[in-house]
């Protein structure tokens, strides 16, 4: 793990990200009066209850309760940690995560990226300026690969030889040690003398999230095995979670509509010099749910792209019994089979963009084609042959999350078998997932007055610009008053700071809880002079100061007796409650 992420940061992220364009792009809202408004998708309803506030960037549910920023939307909705939201968002925003004091807090993992993105435009260098470049060269051009692509995808050549990158990058120990780390060496035996792993090779630069390198995929010129060799595991690379070209896509495509899975390299950097720029490809490996969770982070609709034969179909058919879990309400997933011996690099040479996209665009949906596989694998005609079907859809539909489409699937293996099947009770809610019942909304008056100052000014930051807010109140030694204070402060240094933002401030800390509730408490309530209710607020917490003050100078008198200066405060005490309201109620916060 590295370093904590600075406050500032989450801040300046949650400035800049709107709430309302992110939730959009998963749950499809509609505009409702100066909020946007869907089906909730954290608890089952027919009609909406979940709202969005571009003002507040805050998502909230009357139904259930769910209420949070776009932090805490992403940690929901796509069962993330906070780092991965928070990274998420700034990928989406083209920042990187800052990191304090990560000396503590575990391995540095930046030199490696700096060795590989270094290697990377090594192999590029080689493939323009080594003397024995041209075969490459060739070969790429045989391939119909331009220059601009090769470029784009920062394609290279490894040359020949046993140790161009390690004379390069490996001159001592040190530097052959991170070399091996990377995965960048081979050695014959424990202690031999290393080696580079990839010779007179092709090679494809595998980016992470924000453009570094940290793997490559090298290919042959030419016949002979293993026809590609990938990078192992390192501590910078893991086959099973990282596509081939989601960098390139997210930096060539303003809004990713949908993504289509391939299978090889060539494939995608092919697609993509077809103009065709959602392509990306598993590294050799069978689409993983981590792969998937990546995927609709990025957008709602993936597609997956086979060979038309027997394995091609195999993969198809795992690849659907993976993203069955995954398939939310507003997500989508389709299967497109190529015809035999074709895969995206020779089709779209051969049918050019149009004629491929339309295949794409008429590709099959997920539901179609897991019945139609199951109705060719029974025989429809015999009660038997039904249920067994049924038998067999049952396990499967069970996968899917609670929604429309799970209800929808279940229907329509009804008609194909033609029986009420009971649908089972959907799979418990995780303890975590369930929501307290809505709570009674509290409002204002109703609230004691140290929380109903918290909820005003968590609600409504720019309060705390207001001049002469009363003061006295700072001396109670009440619970809650000590959180006021800690919020006033914070908005003095930081005066901008939104509501969202203000709430982040807390994950994690002992009133992170207490704070959300009241966030949401407070969340339908759009009520003129607020601003007038927070003074009056903190004035009857000053008043209630004077009052003990006052009672504790009264007692002193009949005990001990009073200095001149306190007789002096008792008096000034006396004659403003004289002329003010008393504080009424009890103060005492929770
Ligand atoms: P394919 O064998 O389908 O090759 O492997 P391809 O992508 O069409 O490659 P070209 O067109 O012959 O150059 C698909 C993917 O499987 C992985 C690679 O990721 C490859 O892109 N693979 C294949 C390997 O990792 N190693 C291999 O030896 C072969
Ligand atoms: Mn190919």
């Amino acid at each position: 793990m590295a370093g904590r992420i600075p406050a500032q940061f989450i801040d300046e992220l949650l400035n800049r990200v709107d709430i309302v364009d992110l939730i959009n792009s998963r749950v499809p809202l509609k505009k409702a009066g100066k909020e946007y408004q869907a089906c909730c998708p954290f608890h089952d309803e027919k009609t909406p209850s979940f709202t969005v506030s571009r003002q507040k960037q805050f998502y909230h549910c009357f139904g259930c309760g769910a209420h949070g920023t776009a932090i805490g939307f992403l940690m929901e909705y796509e069962n993330a940690g906070f780092i991965d939201a928070v990274e998420e968002l700034a990928a989406s925003q083209g920042l990187e995560v800052p990191r304090e004091g990560r000396d503590q807090q575990g391995p540095d993992y930046r030199p490696l990226y700096e060795l590989l993105d270094n290697s990377a435009r090594f192999y590029q260098w080689q493939l323009r300026k080594h003397p024995d470049s041209a075969r490459a060269v060739n070969y790429l051009k045989k391939r119909g690969l331009s220059g601009e692509i090769a470029a784009e995808y920062g394609i290279g050549f490894a040359p020949r030889g046993w140790r161009n990158l390690i004379e390069q990058f490996g001159r001592n120990a040190e530097e052959l040690k991170k070399l091996n780390t990377c995965g960048m060496t081979s050695n014959r035996d424990e202690g031999g003398e290393p080696y580079d792993r990839f010779r007179d090779r092709i090679m494809f630069p595998i980016r992470n999230h924000r453009g570094h390198t940290i793997g490559f995929g090298g290919r042959i010129l030419g016949d002979g095995k293993p026809k590609y060799l990938n990078s192992p595991e390192t501590p910078i690379f893991h086959k099973g979670q990282e596509l081939y070209g989601l960098f390139e896509a997210r930096k060539s495509l303003r809004n990713i509509n949908r993504l289509m899975v391939v299978e090889g390299y060539m494939d995608v950097v092919a697609l993509a010099q077809f103009n065709i720029r959602y392509a990306v490809a598993t590294l050799g490996t069978a689409t993983t749910a981590e792969h998937l969770q990546h995927i609709f982070r990025t957008t709602q609709e993936v597609i997956f792209c086979f060979d038309g034969d027997r394995a091609g179909r195999d993969a198809g058919w795992k690849a659907l019994e993976t993203a069955l879990p995954l398939m939310k309400d507003g997500r989508e997933a389709r299967f497109l089979f190529l015809p035999d011996d074709e895969d995206p690099d020779t089709l779209i040479r051969k049918i050019g963009t149009e004629a491929f996209e339309e295949r794409i665009t008429n590709a099959t949906p997920l539901s179609s084609f897991l019945f139609t596989k199951l109705e060719e694998e029974v025989n429809k005609e015999t009660p038997e042959g039904l249920a067994q079907l049924a038998e067999q859809a049952k396990p499967l539909l069970q996968k899917l999350p609670n929604g429309l489409l799970r209800k929808m699937m279940f229907q329509k293996l009804e008609q194909i078998v033609g029986v009420d099947l009971t649908e089972p009770p959907p799979p418990a809610q995780t303890p975590s997932k369930r929501r307290p019942p809505p709570t009674e909304r509290k409002f204002l008056g109703t609230m004691p007055p140290i929380r109903r100052a918290v909820a005003l000014l968590l609600t409504h930051p720019e309060f705390a610009q207001l001049s002469d807010l009363p003061n006295h109140w700072r001396q109670l030694s009440l619970p809650g008053i000590s959180l006021l204070k800690e919020l006033l402060e914070i908005l003095r240094m930081q005066p901008n700071l939104k509501p969202a933002a203000l709430l982040e401030r807390w994950r994690g800390r002992e009133e992170e809880k207490h704070l959300k509730r009241l966030s949401a408490q407070m969340f339908p309530i759009q009520q003129e002079g607020l601003a007038t209710e927070f003074i009056a607020t903190l004035k009857s917490l000053d008043i209630r100061q004077d009052e003990l003050e006052m009672e504790q100078l009264l007692e002193k008198a009949q005990s001990k007796g009073l200095s001149s200066d306190e007789k002096q405060r008792l008096s000034e005490l006396l004659s403003k409650k004289a002329h003010a309201p008393s504080a009424g109620r009890a103060v005492d916060d929770e």
